[in-house]
């Protein structure tokens, strides 16, 4: 079949197919000639000639002669373990007993994770600190007064200290003020080209509102500081908005695109625009907005922030080091590790057949690190930190509400599945990996799980992340500028022999 862009108006199941292919395909209005083998059908754009770009149905197609190169890459790219050895090569920035090789200096947080005894470190439950205040102690002060605590965080990141009353309402008013997309964007580029991801979407969306600033690429402190403000209080849309137009082309559901409400609190205005029907529990939202307290800061050295702290220093713009770090957080071994986790359990609960049965799991876990189920990446998502071992205070934070909720909504079941993986993992990771400091559940163990118990939908649980996140990126993309200026360069060492340039005629 095909299909021509000036004959399918009148053809209502032929406008369909034509706007699920160009969905599929993601090309907009250049596309030119398109096959879709999965929809049978072929796009003609007229306007165009036929010869001048042809476009297969999958874009993504892999040429055989790329396979061929990727092999001979993989062989001849290979280098000598033991190199990295005799060069004394950090790897991952790290020494030799895995810690992290340091790089800067930060007053935006503090991670502890042992203590010092003479020369020996004992390693302790982890904990972490927010300008030198506990995250635990924000978590249960905001508890104790029964309302959000996300904004007083991220008021905390950013200026060093808790904000009085008064203060604090000044704040909010002016992130309300800013929770505002300039106009015509949603339609022009959130709805225009919707992803199935929504970290891609995120990306995309910071990348572009550096057309709408008339002062982009200025970065002056007040100028930076007024657009961290702009993308903390936009994440929230541009996630949510980007989730709805995805499922409105992708699903086919009803688009629904909700104004916030400046009388309420992140947690809130997320859950809000989310839904249909607007409608939320005040439970469901303190329990986000204590997902957003906990994951809002952790150190300069975590892979988002340093990449955005590495960005800054080559001089550039606000937009471009947010949406590198979105790139990074995205990653599995990162933020990306929450959809993951629960992914991975959706596998384990259907592939072992008893749940109580100790053996099956430890076994189903052996398979994860050997590569054998999942996603053959070799890991057990969810557990493991560059920095924590015994702990992970924000999976502490998070699990302290896991029971009861998972208790409420009839999935007690699951709850003592992913009690015993926590459990368990360790155990079977340290005997199969060169474990230096011990590996426990990371916050991303119990993150996924309280999401999805909140019924949020998966492709949001990293773009929360990021949302929680940006303020601590923003902390640091401040503090990078106020303090260093000397651009982050560090050192690879050559170690291939030099080649004569052979003409061509000659090879
Ligand atoms: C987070 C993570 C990347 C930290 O890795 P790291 O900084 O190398 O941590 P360690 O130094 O303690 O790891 C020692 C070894 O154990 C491995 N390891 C740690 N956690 C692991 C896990 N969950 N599954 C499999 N292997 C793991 C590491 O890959 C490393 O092996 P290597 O030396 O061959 O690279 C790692 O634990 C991981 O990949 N976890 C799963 C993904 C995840 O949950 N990420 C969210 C983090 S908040």
């Amino acid at each position: 079949m095909v299909l021509r862009s000036d004959s399918i108006e009148n053809d209502a199941d032929a406008l369909k197919k034509f706007r699920k292919l160009r969905f599929n395909l993601n090309l907009g209005e250049t596309m030119v000639v398109c096959k879709d083998a999965k929809l049978g059908i072929q796009f003609e754009h007229t306007q165009y000639r036929r010869e001048k770009v042809i476009m297969t149905s999958v874009f993504s197609e892999t040429a055989p002669l790329i396979f061929n190169y990727a092999e001979q890459i993989k062989k001849d790219f290979v280098i000598d373990k033991e190199l990295y050895e005799s060069h004394h090569v950090n790897i991952g920035l790290r020494d030799i007993h895995g810690n992290g090789v340091l790089t800067g200096l930060t007053e935006i947080s503090e991670i502890v994770s042992y203590v010092q005894d003479g020369d020996q470190k004992i390693h302790c439950d982890g904990q972490l600190y927010y300008r030198g205040i506990n995250v635990k102690d924000i978590v249960q002060g905001t508890i104790n007064d029964n309302r959000f605590g996300f904004e007083e965080t991220v008021y905390l990141l950013l200026f060093g200290k808790l904000p009085t009353k008064d203060q604090l309402q000044e704040f909010e008013n002016l992130l309300s003020v800013y929770r505002n997309l300039p106009t015509s964007f949603v339609r022009d580029i959130i709805l225009k080209a919707p992803s199935k991801d929504m970290m891609n979407t995120l990306a995309r969306s910071v990348l572009t509102l550096f057309s709408y600033d008339d002062c982009a690429s200025n970065t002056s402190i007040s100028n930076v500081l007024r657009q961290c403000l702009q993308l903390i209080a936009l994440f929230p849309l541009l996630a949510v908005y980007g989730y709805q137009a995805y499922r409105h082309y992708e699903h086919g559901d009803s688009l629904f695109i909700h104004q916030p409400d400046s009388n309420l609190s992140t947690a809130e205005n997320i859950l809000m625009t989310l839904r249909p029907d607007k409608k939320y529990s005040e439970l469901e939202a303190l329990i986000l907005d204590l997902a957003l307290i906990v994951h809002a800061e952790h150190g300069g050295g975590n892979n988002s922030t340093f990449t955005c702290r590495v960005v800054t220093t080559s001089g550039t713009d606000t937009y471009s080091s947010i949406a590198a770090a979105l790139g990074s957080l995205k990653g599995p071994k990162h933020g990306g590790a929450n959809i993951k986790v629960v992914e991975m359990f959706e596998d384990i609960k259907t592939h072992i057949n008893d749940w109580q049965d100790e053996d099956e799991i430890v076994d189903y876990l052996n398979r994860l690190l050997a590569g054998e189920v999942f996603d053959k990446q070799k890991l057990i998502y969810g557990m493991g930190h560059a920095i924590y071992s015994v702990s992970d205070p924000r999976a502490h934070v998070l699990k302290g509400f896991v029971e009861q909720l998972a208790k409420e909504k009839n999935m007690y079941k699951e709850y003592q599945l992913y009690e015993k993986i926590e459990r368990l993992a360790p155990e079977v990771i340290t005997k199969k990996r060169r474990i230096y400091k011990g590996v426990s559940a990371n916050v991303d163990f119990y993150s996924g799980f309280v999401y999805h118990m909140l019924g949020l939908p998966k492709e949001l649980y990293t773009p929360i992340f990021a949302i929680a996140r940006i303020p601590g990126w923003s902390a640091h993309r401040l503090e990078e500028l106020i303090n260093v200026g000397k651009i982050i360069r560090p050192a690879y060492l050559n170690v291939s022999q030099r080649n004569d340039y052979k003409p061509l005629n000659k090879r």
